[in-house]
């Protein structure tokens, strides 16, 4: 019951105890997303995207790189749009941040608009996943890369949520994909050993 209850926060956190998810998120989350955001190549000028923001690390760990970049973030969840809507509002960077609602298998973008992609801890609720990585690979502008974040099956079959409703992928299942879904120059690295993986690509030139 809790375990269903938690998944279905994770997916898409909602009303009270979404905005509490959107903190726990980012405790747990933050680590994960600085070492993703390593793999992304951020360099100045850029535009950049964040698919799943959830509660803003990914985005946070973009600026710890450079400010002189634009980020978009999408999100299905409203209550994570109003929450980091508020949260950055505020901010110094608030005026190179733009963040919506929308959803990874219908991206509010033009063609090509992107210099990076990034998403963390999201593919496992897409319903097609592949769809999703096209729509990717889309926005992106020839040459651009994409940085996933994925636990693993093993670490996701420990984790009691990831029973209800969660995809569970290995690198092999991600790079099939990715390939499908049009990207090349695929790499992997995993830094979290066990825990988690990275998949880095490309949309080819
Ligand atoms: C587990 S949270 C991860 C948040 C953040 N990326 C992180 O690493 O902390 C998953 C997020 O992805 C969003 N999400 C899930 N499926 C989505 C979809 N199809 N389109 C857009 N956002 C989605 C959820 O609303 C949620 O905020």
């Amino acid at each position: 019951m809790i375990a269903q209850f938690v998944a279905a926060q994770l997916r898409r956190p909602s009303g009270r105890m979404g905005q509490l998810f959107g903190h726990l998120l980012n405790r747990s989350n933050r680590g994960m997303n600085r070492r993703a955001v390593a793999h992304l190549d951020v360099r100045s000028g850029h535009r950049l995207l964040d698919v799943g923001f959830g509660g803003g690390v990914g985005i946070d760990a973009m600026f710890d790189v450079s400010d002189d970049i634009k980020v978009d973030g999408i999100d299905f969840s409203e209550t994570m749009l109003s929450q980091q809507q508020q949260r950055m509002a505020d901010g110094p960077r608030a005026a190179s941040i733009s963040l919506q609602l929308g959803d990874v298998a219908a991206l509010p973008f033009e063609e090509a608009s992107f210099d990076r992609v990034l998403s963390v801890n999201t593919i496992y609720f897409w319903p097609e996943p592949v769809l999703g990585l096209r729509e990717i690979c889309r926005v992106l502008k020839p040459g651009g890369r994409l940085v996933l974040g994925c636990a693993t099956k093993q670490q996701l079959e420990k984790f009691p949520p990831a029973q209800h409703g969660f995809s569970r992928y290995d690198v092999g299942d991600v790079a099939a994909m990715l390939n499908d879904a049009g990207f090349d120059g695929l790499e992997c690295a995993t830094p979290g050993g066990e825990a988690f993986f990275f998949s880095i690509a490309h949309r080819p030139d």
